[in-house]
């Protein structure tokens, strides 16, 4: 048996953060995690992988659409599917065996298994049990199930299975307009699979700003993906091979269904506490699942904490690693703190999508008198010369005091841009703070700018 200051249950970016934090206050840490490699799902099978494949085949669409224009003459590339995957496998192994030389460097024991809590200051790893002061769990989460439908990996795939397949499809249909839905079905699109998206509500990305949903949505149809809203998915049936997705229209209770080659479920994803022996060290549960914590990440039971994708909250890694750090100032008795005002969400299709803040449906909501200043990226030189004028960059600020409340982008480095607004937030900046901040000629960022001026006398370039 050993002891620790501290045994984080979980390696994703939640708990690696939280221990690399710990170590550097000094505490005597260690991390329990299961899988071959660190990173948890975001690394090895979520964030890093779908990048790589994003990256991969928006470089295949601008070679096919962009490049004669430019003047680049020649043949376009084929797809070898074998070497993208690698190169995939490469990118996951480099940022895994990254984590492991940072828990190196900071002497964190890595304690390889699963994990449970058979009381509170006990964590068992295999057949071993080590003693903590305090436990952290960040287990993270898992695909959400949906009735009817059975995954296989194979033909009816969660995000894990379709980052791996063996072939490209001739057809997808993707359950769920989600994040995950949309960058997975638009990686699929540029490599010519047909994709379908079936989502039950009446527009994409729920929670999202309805005027970028509304963009995003036209712009991902120019580019090939067909939705279909307003559909519940009935379930689905696999026979030779292919898939049969059922799904009943809401308007009007009427039944169709598809066949595609592969499904794939994106209809989100629930915290992950199975087997970790909650119940018996006293840990409570809220009713959707997630771990009951306090505003310390204090579980219901002593010396037992909780962080990220398990408690409550929108499941993003960064959301995860600023709870991860939070939680080890706390523990080496310092204030530990997050602001979830300002949390920004990113979707990595091209054009990207980023928004931090309230949006305008909620404010109306909340009945609060504001502001919009709104810049199109065709205004932007930059922007237009790669051939990503679509969009635009959305400002919202307080009616009265200018204070920015909110900010939604869709258009070129959207994932990029959002975090100069978020630093404005964090700071309590009105619109005109930003609209007065030089911002270098010719880029992208221009457009916040503009938008920013916009919520005043107006933007130049409109
Ligand atoms: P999501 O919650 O983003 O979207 C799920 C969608 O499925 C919703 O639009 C919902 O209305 C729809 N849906 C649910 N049941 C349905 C049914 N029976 N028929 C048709 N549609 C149905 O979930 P998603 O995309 O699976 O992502 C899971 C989590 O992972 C999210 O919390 C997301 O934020 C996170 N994630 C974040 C990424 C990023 O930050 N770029 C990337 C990937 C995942």
């Amino acid at each position: 048996m050993s002891s620790f200051d501290v045994i984080i249950i979980g390696g994703g970016p939640g708990g690696y953060v939280c221990a690399i934090r710990c170590a550097q206050l000094g505490l005597k840490t260690a991390l329990v995690e299961g899988r071959e490699t660190l990173g948890g799902t975001c690394l090895n099978v979520g964030c890093m992988p779908s990048k790589a494949l994003l990256h991969a085949t928006h470089c295949l669409h601008d070679a096919e659409h962009n490049f004669a224009t430019m003047g680049l003459k020649g043949k376009s590339p084929s797809v070898d599917w074998k070497q993208m995957q690698a190169y995939k496998d490469d990118v996951v192994a480099t940022n895994t065996k990254g984590i492991e030389f940072l828990f190196k460097k900071n002497k964190i024991t890595w304690l390889k298994g699963w994990g449970s809590i058979p009381a509170p200051g006990t964590v068992k790893v295999g057949e071993e049990t080590h003693e903590a002061k305090h436990i952290v769990i960040a287990t993270g989460s898992e695909p959400s199930s949906l009735p009817g439908v059975s995954v296989d990996e194979k033909t009816v795939l969660t995000s894990t299975g379709a980052l791996a397949l063996g072939k490209i499809p001739k057809s997808m249909v993707v359950i769920g307009a989600g994040v995950i839905g949309l960058e997975l079905g638009s990686v699929y699109a540029r490599l010519g699979c047909e994709v379908t998206v079936v989502e039950y509500l009446d527009a994409i990305t729920p929670g999202m700003d309805a005027e970028v949903a509304k963009s995003l949505q036209r712009i991902l149809t120019k580019q090939g993906l067909r939705f279909i809203l307003g559909a519940a998915v009935q379930g689905v049936e696999v026979a030779k091979g292919n898939a049969t997705t059922r799904y009943k229209l809401r308007k009007d209770e009427s039944e169709a269904s598809l066949t595609s080659d592969v499904v794939l479920v994106a209809t989100g994803r629930k915290p992950y506490t199975e087997n970790l022996g909650l119940k018996e060290a006293g840990v409570e549960l809220l009713p959707r699942g997630q771990i009951k914590t306090d505003a310390h990440f204090a579980t219901s039971a002593p010396g037992i904490y909780a962080i990220g994708d398990a408690i409550v909250g929108p499941m993003l890694a960064h959301k995860a690693e600023d709870e991860g750090m939070a939680l080890a100032e706390i523990l080496a008795g310092r204030a530990g703190h997050v602001n979830y005002d300002v949390i920004p969400g990113v979707i990595y299709t091209t054009p990207e999508v980023a928004s931090v803040g309230k949006t305008e449906e909620l404010l109306k909501q909340e009945g609060r008198a504001y502001k919009v200043g709104k810049f199109s990226f065709m205004g932007n030189g930059r922007a237009k010369a790669m051939f990503q004028g679509e969009g635009f960059v959305k400002i919202l600020a307080d009616a009265t005091t200018d204070r920015i409340l909110g900010a939604h982008i869709i258009g070129p480095s959207a994932g990029d841009l959002i975090h100069e607004i978020c630093v404005a937030m964090e700071f309590g900046a009105s619109a005109e703070d930003l609209a007065l901040t030089c911002h270098a000629h010719p880029t992208c960022s221009e457009a916040v700018r503009e938008a920013a001026l916009a919520c005043g006398d107006g933007a130049i370039h409109a």
